[in-house]
Parts: C-alpha cells; structure tokens; sequence
C-alpha cells in the first residue's frame, strides 16, 4: 500500500512545493531514462519479461489507466500507431473494466499507473488476466500491486513523486511509451535508419529543451496573475497535443480549482465554442507542424467571440504571438515529441495560478495521491 507522507519528512529542497521541485526534476529524470533505455543507437528494456518474438506479434493494444496516466496513454497510443504499427484504443480503467472488452490472441492490455495501486487499473489488470489477456504495466512504483501481477512491467524511472497533481511521473510515462513503441517498431525494422536517428536525436535534445522552457516562469507568472481570477477555462490542442490538452486542464482544476475543459480542435465548433466570452481565455497548443495552421483557425473562432488567447508556440512563431493575448515559447521540435515539451509550461501555468489563489498545491482539496478505493 502507499506510505503516507508527512510533510515535514520530505525535503523539498529550495522550492516551496513538492509539486514545483517535481517540475524542476523533469530534465534530470529524462537524463536519467535515456541513460538507462538508450546508447548509440539501441533502445534498451531489460526489465521487460516479453520476447522480441512475443512482441512483434502484437496486433492490437488495449490501454487502461486513470487520471494523468490515462492522458499519458493516449499520446502512447498515437506513438504505437505511428513507430511500432500497433492498432491501439485507451479508455479509462473505470469503464473499460465494467465493459465487455473484446480481444483477440493477439490482443496486449497495458496498464498505466504511478502507484501502481489505482483500484479500477487494478481491477482492469485482473479482469483482462481473467479472460487470459496478457498485461504489461507502466509503473513508476515497481514494488506495488500491480508490478507483482502483471505479466511484464516497464519501470518509469521518475523517482518518487509526492505532490497529489501527477507532473515528472506523466513526462516520464509519455517518454517511455516513446521509447517502447519505437523499440517494438525496431523489431519489426518499420522505420528507416535515418528517421530513427533523427527521432533519436529529437529525444537526445529534450532535457535542455526542458531547461529553457523552465527559464520562462516570469512569463507564466504574468499568465497566472490573468488567469487567477477567471472562473472557466478552455484548452484545445490537436493530434498529439489533443492529451496535451485535457492534462493542461487536469492540472489547472486539480490545483487551483478554476473549471478548465481540454477539447480536441476541431470538435472546439461542436458545442464548446458557444462557452467562450471575454471571461473565459482559450489556452491554444500550437507548436510548429501540420496542425499549427487548423489551431490558427481556432484561435480565430475563439478571438472573434472575444476569447482571450493563451497559446504555447515554437520560439519565433511571430504570426501566433501577434493574434495572442499571452503567449510562451518552447523550442523547436518534431511535432510528434513535442507534448513531453509542452506538458511543461502547462504544469507550470496550473501551479502559479494555484500559488496566485492561495492554494495548497501539495494538498488539493478533496483530491488523493492514490486512489485505492472505487
Ligand atoms: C489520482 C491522482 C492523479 C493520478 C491518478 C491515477 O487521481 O491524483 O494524479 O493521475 O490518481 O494514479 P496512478 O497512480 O494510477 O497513476
């Protein structure tokens, strides 16, 4: 079972909340990963119990998980998709577990999960082991429940996360989905050896990436003087940058207990444009590559009902600042790596909103680390 924490017992070195040091720690914990999963041009698992063989045979993925972990596995399973050509679905742990998943011999159900005590991921773990599905777990507590149960576990390697709003524990879900979709793909030799080392060399950049983007807290500081006193937000954000999107507004309510909705793009003309007014900003996630121009037109079906923008760009994407009431930059990156780049200002965003209303941010009301009952 998870320990309780006494507050006075963690050292939160120089910041003032666990959940900010946990922010900070992300670049070191991504160096950490890459020390351990890559080398030149290898991928590494060696806690993974399955064979190459066993794996490059896996036709479909069923992804369960709850919360923050859940919005993980949603950008795992677009990396799925596109690095290891693996159809694959999420859904909440909740759901999935009072459904009747159907599932093939080929089918794998991944579960995601910090503690690896959630009560529903568990209980989906134990219903897909029931109709002999084989499991294999995400976990960043690989001494938990989930990790003795399960038929295989990847190990996230984030080092304890304490704050109750889930930050370096879901970088750290994201990169390793990453890691072990392109690592299924390598077997299958699905991708050509100069896009991989291009891929490769994206994630090689990501920790410094990080650095940078955590200099801009001034910025986001003025952001969350704005936003403090607003009662509903938006956030909208496409493909990968869709979970992007609903983690972006997790975080906020978790935290600051202002009511934030994540929504694709283009579902934004499907209902929760007729939300947007003076009073309630619309955050944009545009970095650069195929969709920036569709979250352009967002920004614009926001704008012109009097939204104000908050948008998450790449550094110099002038056309963007000048249509934004706020903007913050994150460094140039392949569309596809840039939800581990954008996850940052979000959580940073969601904690100075949180500080600016007075908030515990280690202690959100009502809120558990680990929710071990139904
Ligand atoms: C709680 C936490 C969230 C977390 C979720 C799933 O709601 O407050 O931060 O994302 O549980 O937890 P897990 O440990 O399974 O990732």
């Amino acid at each position: 079972q998870p320990v309780a924490f006494k507050e006075e017992d963690v050292d939160k070195g120089d910041f003032e909340y666990l959940m900010l040091k946990e922010i900070y720690e992300q670049p070191d914990v991504f160096e950490r990963i890459l020390k351990e999963r890559l080398d030149d041009t290898f991928i590494h698992f060696p806690e993974l119990k399955f064979g190459k063989e066993y794996l490059a045979r896996v036709g479909r993925i069923l992804i369960q998980a709850c919360g923050t972990s859940l919005n993980a596995g949603m950008i795992g399973r677009m990396y799925l998709e596109q690095f290891a050509h693996i159809s694959a679905e999420t859904d909440y742990s909740s759901e999935w577990r009072y459904r009747n998943p159907l599932a093939s011999g080929d089918s794998l159900v991944v579960g995601i999960s910090q503690s690896g005590e959630t009560a529903d991921t568990l209980a989906g773990l134990r219903e897909a082991k029931a109709k002999f599905m084989r499991v294999l777990s995400f976990l960043n507590n690989i001494n938990s429940t989930m990790a003795r149960e399960s038929d295989a576990m990847i190990s996230l390697m984030a080092g304890p996360e304490i704050g109750v709003a889930s930050t370096k524990a879901f970088t750290a879900q994201v990169l390793n989905l990453l890691f072990f979709s392109l690592y299924v793909g390598s077997i299958k030799w699905l991708m050509p050896a100069e896009e991989r080392r291009t891929v490769l060399d994206e994630i090689r950049a990501l920790p410094d990436k990080m650095r940078t983007i955590l200099k801009s807290h001034e910025r986001i500081k003025e952001i969350a003087e704005f936003l403090k006193d607003k009662n509903d937000t938006i956030f909208l954000g496409r493909t990968y940058n869709y979970p992007s999107a609903l983690e972006g507004a997790l975080k906020l309510k978790e935290i600051s207990y202002i009511h934030a909705s994540g929504y694709a793009g283009g579902e934004f003309k499907h209902g929760p444009l007729a939300l947007v007014s003076q009073n309630v900003p619309v955050v944009i996630i545009a970095p650069q590559g195929e969709i920036r121009t569709k979250m352009i037109s967002n920004l614009k079906e926001a704008q012109s009902r009097g939204g104000k923008i908050i948008s998450i760009i790449t550094e110099g994407d002038e056309e963007i600042k000048r249509e934004s009431d706020f903007y913050v930059e994150i460094p140039p990156c392949q569309e596809s790596i840039s939800p581990l780049l954008v996850a940052v200002p979000l959580q940073l965003l969601a904690y100075y909103t949180a500080i600016a209303r007075g908030c515990d941010v280690d202690r959100p009301r009502n809120l558990a680390k680990s929710v071990t009952v139904e």
